[in-house]
C-alpha cells in the first residue's frame, strides 16, 4: 500500500496525529495536515504539506480536497481533557461536535467517503468487567465522552445514508513518545498522568496531585490501560489500508489489555527513572471512571493489529527521554 497516496489528516500537528503522519509517511502515504494549531505544533508537521485552518471551514476543506485529492481522511482534531470537559462542556460541544458537523458535510460534498475517526474509551463510562469489548454498553459520564459518542452516531448515520465508511477507534490512554526522539507529548497545560509524573520527577512546577484513593479498585486508585502512541499510529496506517481495500465500517478498541492503577504507575515510574516521584494525594477528579481496560481482540482480528510497544516501563522510558529533551531544549522541538 502507500504509493504516495494522499491522506488528509485533521489534527495532524497534535500528539497522536503527528506520530500517525510519520507512520503514514514511512508506509508510503503522503499525509496532508489540516490543523488550527490551537493545541498542535507547527514543528510536528514534517512528513507532508501543512494547511493551517479549522475543520469547520467548509470552503477551506473543499479547496484542500480538490487540490490534493486525498483518498481517505483521519480525523484527530478534538479537545481531549476529561476534567476540562466537566468544567466547560460548551467547549467540547462546539470544538468536537459542531466542528465535526461541518467537516463531515464538506467531506461528503467533496466526495470523500472513507474516514478514520478518533473516538475514546470515555464513551464507555463505568464498567464492572475486567476488559471492555466493543459490545459493552455506551454510557459516558463526562461531556468529553458524550461528544465522542455523538460523533460516532453521526458517522453511523453517514454510513447508512451516504455510504461513508469509517474505522472508529476507541483509544484507551495514549502515552509514550516516538522511539527515534522526533516527536512526543506536549500539552499546554499538561493534564495527563504520565507527563505530569515526569515533570514532577524533573521538579517542574508543583508535585503532581493524584486524584482519589477511595475508588472501588484493589488499591483504591483509578485503573487505566496505557497504550503507546506508536502502536496507535500503526493502527491508523492499518485502518487506511483496510478502508482502501474496501473494508466496511467498524468500531475498534485500541488498548494493551493490561490495566495499571495510578499508584502502580507512580511506582513503575519511580523504578524506571531511579528516583522518587514527588506527589501529593487529592480528591477525586469529577468525571473519572474507576476502571477502563480494553479488550482489543477485534482490532487483532480485523486489522491484524496489536500493541507491541505498550509495556508500561518502556512506554514511560520513551516518554521520559522526550520530556528530558523538552526541558533542555526550548519547546517545542
Ligand atoms: N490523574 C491524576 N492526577 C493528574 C492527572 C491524572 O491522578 O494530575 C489520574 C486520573 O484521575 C486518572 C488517570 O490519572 O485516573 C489518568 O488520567 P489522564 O488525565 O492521564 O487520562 P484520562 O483517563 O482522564 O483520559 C485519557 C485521555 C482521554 C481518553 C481517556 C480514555 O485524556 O482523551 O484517556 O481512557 F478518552
Amino acid at each position: 500500500m502507500g504509493q504516495n497516496l494522499p491522506i488528509l489528516v485533521a489534527g495532524g500537528a497534535g500528539f497522536i496525529g503527528s506520530h500517525t503522519c510519520k507512520a503514514l509517511f514511512q508506509a508510503g502515504y503522503c499525509p496532508i495536515v489540516l490543523d488550527n494549531l490551537c493545541t498542535g505544533y507547527r514543528d510536528y508537521v514534517k512528513w507532508g504539506p501543512f494547511i493551517e485552518g479549522s475543520i469547520s471551514n467548509e470552503g477551506l476543506v473543499g479547496e484542500i480536497v480538490q487540490h490534493y485529492q486525498p483518498c481517505a481522511v483521519i480525523h484527530f482534531a478534538s479537545s481531549i481533557n476529561v476534567g476540562e470537559s466537566v468544567q466547560d462542556p460548551q467547549k467540547y460541544i462546539l470544538n468536537n461536535v459542531c466542528d465535526t458537523v461541518f467537516f463531515l458535510k464538506a467531506l461528503r460534498e467533496n466526495g470523500l467517503e472513507k474516514i478514520v475517526f478518533s473516538s475514546s474509551a470515555a464513551v464507555y463510562g463505568p464498567s464492572q468487567v475486567k476488559t471492555i469489548d466493543e459490545g459493552h454498553p455506551i454510557g459516558p459520564i463526562n461531556p468529553y465522552g458524550y461528544s465522542k459518542a455523538w460523533m460516532e452516531t453521526m458517522l453511523a448515520s453517514y454510513r447508512d445514508a451516504y455510504g461513508m465508511q469509517s474505522v472508529i477507534f476507541r483509544y484507551f490512554n495514549a502515552a509514550g513518545a516516538d522511539k527515534e526522539g522526533e516527536l512526543g507529548e506536549s500539552h499546554d497545560p499538561e493534564t495527563h498522568l504520565i507527563p505530569l509524573i515526569l515533570q514532577s520527577a524533573l521538579e517542574i512546577g508543583d508535585p503532581i496531585t493524584l486524584f482519589g484513593q477511595n475508588y472501588d479498585t484493589p488499591d483504591g486508585t483509578c485503573i487505566r490501560d496505557y497504550v503507546h502512541v506508536m502502536d496507535l499510529a500503526d493502527a491508523h496506517v492499518k485502518a487506511i489500508d483496510y478502508l482502501l481495500d474496501g473494508g466496511p465500517s467498524v468500531i475498534l478498541n485500541l488498548g494493551s489489555e493490561v490495566g495499571y492503577s495510578v499508584a502502580e504507575v507512580i511506582k513503575t515510574a519511580s523504578e524506571v527513572l531511579g528516583c522518587p516521584i514527588p506527589h501529593k494525594w487529592g480528591a477525586r477528579r469529577e468525571g473519572d471512571p474507576a476502571r477502563l481496560v480494553a479488550n482489543p481482540q477485534k482490532a487483532k482480528t480485523v486489522l491484524h493489529w496489536q500493541a507491541r510497544h505498550s509495556d508500561l516501563s518502556s512506554l514511560i522510558l520513551d516518554a521520559w527521554k522526550w520530556q528530558r529533551r523538552l526541558t533542555s531544549d526550548s519547546r517545542p522541538l
